[in-house]
């Protein structure tokens, strides 16, 4: 059952602690200081540009002075905060703002933060009020409270900085006035004990005065639930809105937050999620901030009982927005770190794969007997918060720091036989975390059986000196002596051979792209082996006489002649532009290239696979299943239209009793996420009419194609959307990224997937795939893979999209799913069919 449907576990509260009037300023952004009636005059209609732009200037340079120079003019900041009290208890009336409980500790608080301001002069001259927004129960349970509050002061412009640093220093204040047992000695004055205080300038894009709607929502997570931002999924949510779910978990317990879904727009400036280690939005203690259709783990889980989800809307372009699980987990689960004493083991980041909670610290004592030493091989590192001396998060392995998101060196040695691994993350931006991999080894004989890298990793033998960097050192190509297939870089590497001027640079000093234009310096080499000179590229006339010194210029023109590369628009003239079909952009004078655009773009959004990684629903609305009925899922294939579906041919084919080429045998479903999970978007169809390629070759796969008309229509949603077809002219460079997508096995003689994968692969240049795959490589042929191996589509992804994201956006169909040898095997590339072979047979066969 759809979780949904299920029953909502929350309970959405307005509460009235945002002034909806309110406009708010935030800092250091001169776009939103204070306006003032007057200070922009409207320059009439009629009067003539040149004045028009000296008054601009004018007013220009007014509104610079007037703002930054003159020292009277005050602007309105923001601070949110928290503060730590230890002398009150915590009460469950003090989660409603509305009780009497609420107003009497609220009042306590902004007299506390008055009496804490006065002590500074630059706040106690600027400081206009303090509003408490919520409470939560302290890290020793009841007997203490956190107060969350903004606090706001009219500063003159000159003083915003001096404003934030004396903020900052009320933290060290707070430290130092702490006494023993955490105590602050307490004056008499004082209306509270505080031992924390910690405070912020709000996010600039959470004042925007065009953020008119203002929601919060209190919910307990102690019983799991759902939340969502409203709307979902049937509509987008509301523009200009600030939404924020206090999300508190029992005592001695985290809160979890799991994202199903997240759809919002790319521009992260627009609309955003951000979520805070924390019950209001103390950008120190912000988590992770995500917008358009973020990649990474969406699992979430905050250091203490609370947790702030907010997401905040602007005027344009409004997405589906978000589903999220909630629920809450005891603090002690999944203590990490601890002692390893086993020859080989491996450990992880705190509840890898989600993202691993803010300020958590773990340590791993590896021991090992005395005669051997260690190393350990990182996995996967993906850390947030990456600074030069790794001073936010960070792995520390005996004394050396490793931070960031990628390593130099993922393998690291003792001389001893012992390791100690510390995992610190602090108090902000979080990420998926680590995977690590230790081993004991004996110093005189490392590798046993295997070639030892520098860095100590060891690798099979067979891969030494194959062109590959297997050690991730490269020293397992250093010092080759170079096979008859190889050539022999400047570096000492060997490389194939026929990796040379492929346009890559293999060898890492590029000499494998040396010599390899046959034009002479100041000369265009044409794709046809021509030269001419340089100064004949994108002036608009066919100077190699196969179109290709127009083809690749950033202003298109009409050309004389059309070739085998350039574009033809409807009324047959051709255009220099490389792939201008469905760009946004009109570059035909009829308009013909930006006609039928509806395809390649996951909506709402505007602007097996082996080796692969599960997706997001509606990541690949154009994917299929093709379900044999009683049998199940069997191939891929690729919406077109609302009526026309495309695959491979071998899918389509007779097996002995099975009869695949009936139309009736089969079934399609579209928008469908996980095998066996029907969802509101999922749509079932039958098979009116199969038409195969009329030439397909069953020994050699050539020409693997086909297309399927649905018996009815399908309406298009937000996870069934057509894929763009290209035009037979289409660049599919090699080396561009591509990716692929099915149910496929996940690896060779495998199991089927059943949440649709999807995996990053690149065009690979045909030359290279002919000699790496033979013959039967044929121009109807698109290669595409990962050289190294480890990821490729594999069994039951077949007839399934290969899809090539344009510089515009749109997703184009390269190639469908068709064979290979094995899957994932190291220089065996997938093969596909070549659609821009087959617009022509497409368009002939189904229209689209
Ligand atoms: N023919 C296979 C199928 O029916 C797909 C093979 C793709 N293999 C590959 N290594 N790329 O599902």
């Amino acid at each position: 059952m759809d979780a949904l449907d299920s029953g909502q576990k929350f309970s959405p509260r307005q509460d009235d602690d945002w002034d909806q009037n309110m406009e708010f300023l935030p800092a250091a952004d001169s776009q939103h200081l204070e306006k003032k009636p007057g200070q922009r005059k409207a320059v009439g209609l009629g009067v003539g540009l040149v004045l028009a732009a000296a008054a601009v200037a004018l007013l220009t340079g007014l509104l610079v002075w007037h703002y930054h120079l003159r020292s009277d003019v005050r602007v309105r900041r923001l601070y949110i905060g928290s503060m730590g009290i230890i002398n009150q208890r915590f009460l469950p009336a003090h989660e409603d703002p509305s009780s009497e409980e609420f107003t009497k500790m609220a009042s306590l608080v902004s007299q506390q933060l008055k009496l804490i301001y006065s002590k500074n002069s630059v706040l106690d001259k600027y400081f206009k009020g303090s509003t408490v927004q919520a409470f939560s129960q302290g890290e020793n349970g009841g007997d203490s409270v956190v107060a969350y509050y903004q606090s706001e002061f009219d500063v003159p412009v000159p003083q915003q900085d001096s404003l934030d640093e004396a903020m900052e220093s009320l933290e060290s204040l707070a430290e130092s006035q702490r006494g023993r047992q955490g105590r602050v000695l307490l004056r008499p004055t004082d209306a509270l004990t505080v031992n924390s205080v910690m405070s912020r300038a709000i996010d600039p894009r959470m004042t925007r005065s065009s953020l008119l709607d203002r929601e919060t929502f209190n919910i307990h997570v102690s019983e799991a639930g759902v939340i969502q931002s409203p709307g979902f999924p049937d509509s987008p949510y509301s523009p200009n809105s600030y939404l924020q779910w206090r999300l508190r978990a029992d005592p001695g317990h985290r809160v979890v937050l799991d994202f199903h879904t997240l759809i919002l727009e790319d521009d992260c400036e627009q609309d955003f999620i951000k979520i805070y280690d924390s019950l209001a939005p103390i950008e120190q203690l912000a988590m992770t901030e995500q917008c358009g259709y973020p990649h990474g783990s969406l699992s979430f889980l905050s250091s203490g009982n609370v947790m702030l989800l907010t997401l905040v809307t602007s005027g344009q372009k409004n997405f589906p927005g978000f589903r999220a699980n909630y629920s809450q987990a005891p603090l002690t689960e999944q203590s990490c770190g601890g002692k390893l004493t086993a020859d080989r083991g491996s450990f992880k980041s705190p509840f890898f794969p989600s993202n691993y909670p803010p300020q958590t610290s773990c340590v791993w004592n590896i021991e090992v007997p005395k005669e051997k030493f260690v190393k350990v091989q990182f996995k996967k590192f993906l850390l947030g918060n990456q600074s030069k001396q790794c001073l936010g998060d960070y792995v520390d392995v005996d004394g050396q720091r490793l931070c960031g998101r990628r390593l130099n060196n993922p393998v690291i040695t003792t001389k001893s036989n012992m390791m100690s691994i510390k995992f610190n993350s602090d108090s902000s931006f979080v990420d998926e975390g680590f995977v690590a991999e230790y081993e004991a080894f004996i110093p005189t004989n490392p590798c046993p059986g295997t070639f030892q890298c520098t860095n100590n990793l060891c690798i099979d033998k067979s891969l030494q000196c194959d062109g590959w960097n297997d050690c991730s050192d490269g020293s397992d190509e250093l010092n080759c002596k170079c096979e008859e297939s190889q050539m022999q870089c400047k570096n000492g590497h060997c490389k194939p051979k026929y990796w040379s001027c492929d346009g890559f640079d293999d060898c890492g000093d590029n000499t494998d792209e040396e010599n390899c234009v046959i034009c002479k310096p100041g000369e265009f080499s044409c794709r046809n082996g021509h030269c001419i000179p340089q100064r004949l590229e994108c002036d608009g006339r066919d100077d190699c006489f196969d179109g290709s010194d127009e083809s690749q210029c950033d202003r298109s023109v009409v050309l004389q002649q059309c070739s085998e590369f350039t574009f033809r628009c409807k009324n047959r003239r051709c255009i220099s532009k490389v792939n201008p079909e469905c760009d946004d952009k009109q570059d035909c004078e009829d308009g013909s290239d930006e006609e039928d655009c509806q395809c390649g773009m996951r909506p709402y959004r505007t602007a097996r696979i082996v080796g692969g990684q599960a997706s997001r629903e509606g990541e690949w609305p154009w994917q299929v299943s093709l379900h044999v009925k009683g049998t199940g899922h069997v191939c891929g294939a690729s919406v077109l239209s609302s009526h026309w579906l495309l695959t491979a041919a071998h899918c389509v084919q007779d097996n002995g009793a099975k009869k695949y080429s009936q139309a009736d045998q089969w079934q399609a479903l579209l928008g469908l996420h996980v095998q066996g999970q029907i969802n509101e978007w999922t749509v079932r169809r039958n098979i009116k009419r199969i038409i195969a390629h009329q030439d397909y070759n069953p020994h050699t796969y050539d020409n693997d194609i086909a297309v399927m008309e649905l018996d009815t229509e399908v309406p298009l949603n937000q996870n069934i959307w057509p894929i763009c077809l290209p035009s037979p002219t289409h660049d599919f460079p090699a080396g561009q990224e591509a990716w692929i997508t099915g149910w496929g096995a996940t690896r060779e003689d495998g199991m089927a997937a059943t949440v649709l994968q999807k995996a990053e692969v690149r065009i690979i240049n045909g030359t290279v795939c002919k000699s790496l795959l033979g013959d039967e490589i044929t121009d109807h042929m698109l290669c595409a893979g990962v050289l190294k191996g480890g990821v490729d589509a594999c069994q039951g992804d077949s007839g399934g999209p290969l899809s090539v994201t344009g510089p515009s956006g749109r997703v184009f169909l390269a190639g469908v799913v068709s064979w290979g040898d094995g899957c994932g095997r190291r220089n065996k590339p997938g093969v596909y069919t070549r659609i821009t072979k087959y617009r022509g047979w497409i368009k002939e066969k189904s229209g689209v």
